[in-house]
């Protein structure tokens, strides 16, 4: 996977995305990440990358010319490389929201652009021609499009074959049934006063399973109704079928009369 961000604050791109797993899948090239400065391609001879938006209103709009310029330059520089266009997500509280599923759907792709607005965002033309996928990570305005793009690169990352270790994919493996995580223990036994619960340490490993089913059911039916519901009507209760008694002879018709 090759990542590109566009973007006025490179820095903050490399500097944050450097370190722990994610730090790890770059050092071992699993995934490629390459910040490019937006301002390079003003033609503005002050370098300037903004200005007033036409009809008013506050603050300062990107202009569409450094903005296109830098996104096709990458888009060449793909190209060249002998790989397909690039989808371009534009990250901005005005997109689709991002979840799980879309992860995975970015996933399979070889190359993303994440376009970072800063100010009050940027020229609509330039949106136009550029952008594939307007996504946005939750219901609240930032200050910039850096922290969004690095939660979905990170995201996007875990789910790239070989990013995580063999222990941690298993633990992706029963998260991701559409339940929030049932509570988990580690050592001491006990720990201001209050106890691991006994199931977990009886060694009973079909008991442990069901428990934590019932813990992760109990968590989301509080929490994230909406989950609850929704993994409910994917997996109604099995009703077991009752055994038929053995028919009963049928009568003789003069005996129901
Ligand atoms: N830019 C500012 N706020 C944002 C958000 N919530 N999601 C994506 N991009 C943003």
């Amino acid at each position: 996977m090759f990542y590109h961000v566009l973007t006025l604050f490179p820095e903050m791109i490399t500097e944050s995305l450097s370190t722990s797993i994610i730090g790890r899948a770059l050092d071992k090239d699993l995934i490629s990440l390459e910040a490019v400065q937006i301002r390079d391609y003003t033609l503005d001879k002050h370098n300037k990358v903004d200005d007033y938006t036409y009809g008013g209103g506050a603050g300062m709009l990107m202009q569409a010319q450094p903005v296109y310029d830098c996104c096709e330059a990458v888009q060449k520089f793909i190209t060249d490389a002998g790989r397909k266009r690039s989808r371009v997500i534009y990250v901005t509280p005005g997109g689709y929201t991002f979840n799980q599923k879309m992860a995975e759907d970015f996933a399979q792709e070889e190359d993303l652009i994440f376009l970072c607005g800063h100010y009050e965002g940027i020229d609509e033309r330039a949106l136009e021609e550029v952008v594939t996928d307007y996504v946005s990570i939750g219901d609240y305005v930032l200050t910039g499009g850096e922290l969004p793009a690095m939660v979905m690169i990170d995201c996007i990352s875990r789910l790239v074959p070989g990013v995580l270790s063999n222990a941690e994919s298993s633990m992706i493996e029963s998260f991701s049934n559409g339940l929030l995580e049932y509570p988990q223990y580690t050592r001491p036994e006990e720990w201001h006063g209050k106890k691991v619960p006994d199931i977990l340490l009886s060694g009973h490993h079909a008991n442990v399973e069901k428990w934590r089913l019932e813990q992760s059911l109990i968590k989301t039916q509080k929490i994230r109704p909406d989950l609850y519901e929704a993994y409910m009507e994917a997996h109604p209760p099995v009703v077991k079928k009752k055994r038929r008694r053995t028919a009963k002879k049928p009568l003789a018709i003069d005996e129901r009369l």
